[in-house]
């Protein structure tokens, strides 16, 4: 026992030599390296390490297994042990738990645990060493290199543009593994994510609706050749007779955009497109009917409905998925004025169906009417649309899932199959006419904008006068309000805007384009 106490000291003692030693150049590329390891089972004890780990392990003598006999005997998944200066290409070494080695896709939970255990420790690992200033991570695959990539590209995800202090900026790459190809994709679909991400979290004095379509333009531009931006100005959704979108922008003073992305990825041009729809309110304080001050903040993230369509469309077009998408953003803000929309106003969508605005708090609805309408005229195969609808969505699933609304039991199951596989969750809920009833009962118009029992089953509500707008077969809602920020519950993301569900998203148009 001495005799290893003995040998982990001369380690970090060997570390810190080298370490003050070294030339300032030299520290600038502090590499680390994250290994994983298994639990044995109960009876067993101990651990057991990974391929790459035990590879490792090997070309040490049988070093590594000997700290971690005395640092971690029995290491928890998500927990992580460093080791310092065990090895010459790596000052810093960090060992984190997988849990054990039997884990696949899970009923209950309705995700795959080993896929999640992956994502949870490899974000661990990189996140401790980027604490400590290590720029450069090279990551065990950990049996997975696609979910060993996505937990290492989102756990390293910070929004600090705006600080002056920054973290450590941390290049990825893998470990002794050959699974190249899945490592590459994991980093861009997490690398979509964070896209969403960044949008997300964005001041909305930052993003605004033209700001957040040039930043799509921009990410889009090194796939010019499949995708076609439209950035489609007032008076071109005036023309389209968007009287519920042109009803929610009226109060604010930045100008509306109707962004429209067009992905051709599949040779066979006459595929019918998959269409997705974001809602795109890039500040909502309620408009007239004003909400609480307190929290307000969070509603800068209200496009996250536009920020994870597009922002999978972008991931969609890296991959070059062989399918043909269509995405679309009504983007605007939602803001009390003199103009504004007042309760109880009565405005006409693109399809001549009037609508009561009695909450123009309740304005998600009225951009997303009119952008299905507009949708539909497309003839798509499937049209799905997500959006921060809802605070009763909160309510119902808190950030377990995304609620999914849908007509169709096959759209249902390609959404819930993705999700498995992401570990971002979708949940179904009714589409019951006993909710239609209760936004089609209005007193001046053909609907109003919320249910007649106000509070009671509102994101169900929410669904129902969305489905008045919709005729397609294959249509789903996405109410992404639950998952919309993050605090710990989701181990592999920080604090913050979570970007949900864009993996699900991506992973959704890659099963329609392998199915045809
Ligand atoms: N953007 C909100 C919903 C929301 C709340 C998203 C919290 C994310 C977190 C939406 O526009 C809204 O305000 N909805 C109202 C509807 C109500 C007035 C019928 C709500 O949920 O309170
Ligand atoms: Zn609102
Ligand atoms: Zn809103």
């Amino acid at each position: 026992m001495l005799v290893v106490r003995k040998t982990v000291q001369m380690a970090v003692r060997k570390h810190l030599s080298r370490s003050f030693s070294a030339s300032r150049n030299h520290l600038q590329e502090r590499k680390g390296l994250v290994l994983g390891v298994f639990e044995k089972e109960a009876e067993e004890g101990g651990l057991h390490l990974t391929e790459a780990a035990a590879r490792f392990d090997q070309s040490l003598s049988g070093k590594l297994s000997d700290l971690l006999k005395i640092a971690a005997p029995g290491l928890k998944k998500g927990k992580s042990r460093i080791f310092y200066g065990i090895h010459q290409d790596f000052p810093c070494v960090a060992v984190v738990g997988l849990g054990k080695d039997n884990e696949g896709v899970c009923g209950a939970e309705n995700w795959d645990t080993k896929k999640e255990n992956i994502r949870h420790a490899v974000s661990v690992g990189c996140k401790i060493l980027q604490e400590l200033e290590v720029n450069h991570v090279e990551v065990d695959d950990c049996g997975d290199a696609k979910s060993a990539a996505e937990g290492a590209v989102l756990g390293l995800f910070c929004y600090d543009q705006l600080k002056s202090k920054k973290k450590t900026r941390v290049t990825t790459q893998l470990h002794g593994s050959a699974d190249v190809d899945d490592w590459k994709k994991g980093v861009v679909y997490a690398e979509g994510q964070n896209l969403a991400r960044f949008l997300m979290e964005a001041p909305a004095n930052h993003i605004t609706p033209t700001a957040f379509a040039n930043t799509i333009e921009e990410k889009v531009a090194p796939h010019a050749d499949r995708v076609t931006v439209n950035k489609r100005p007032k008076a071109w959704i005036e023309e389209q007779q968007m009287g519920a979108f042109l009803s929610v922008t009226r109060g604010s003073e930045e100008p509306p955009v109707f962004l429209e992305l067009y992905y051709n990825g599949c040779p066979d041009k006459k595929q019918l497109p998959l269409m997705l729809v974001g809602k795109g309110i890039t500040f909502d304080s309620g408009g007239i009917s004003l909400k609480p001050s307190q929290s307000m903040d969070a509603m800068r993230a209200d496009m996250g409905g536009a920020a994870t369509v597009c922002a999978s469309i972008v991931t969609a077009a890296a991959l070059k998925l062989p399918v043909n998408i269509i995405g679309l953003a009504p983007l605007c803000e939602n803001m009390p004025s003199g103009k504004a929309t007042k309760p109880g106003d009565v405005v006409t969508a693109k399809n001549g169906k009037t609508i009561q605005v009695d909450n123009t708090d309740a304005e998600g609805r009225l951009v997303l009417a009119d952008a299905l309408c507009y949708g539909l005229t497309f003839n798509p195969r499937a049209i799905v649309n997500v959006a921060t609808l809802t605070g009763a969505m909160d309510v119902a699933l808190g950030s377990a899932a995304t609620g999914v609304f849908t007509n169709s039991d096959w759209l249902w199951e390609q959404l819930h199959k993705a999700s498995v596989v992401t570990g971002d969750r979708v949940w179904r809920m009714p589409l019951f006419q006993h909710y239609s009833k209760q936004v089609t009962d209005c007193q001046l118009a053909d609907l109003n904008n919320v249910g007649k029992y106000s509070r009671s089953g509102g994101a169900c509500t929410a669904a129902a006068f969305l489905k008045e707008f919709v005729t397609a077969p294959h249509w789903a809602h996405l109410d992404i309000a639950g998952v919309m920020s993050n605090k710990d519950e989701v181990p592999y993301l920080s604090k913050g805007m979570s970007g949900r569900p864009t993996r699900t998203l991506v992973e959704f148009a890659a099963g329609l384009a392998h199915s045809g």
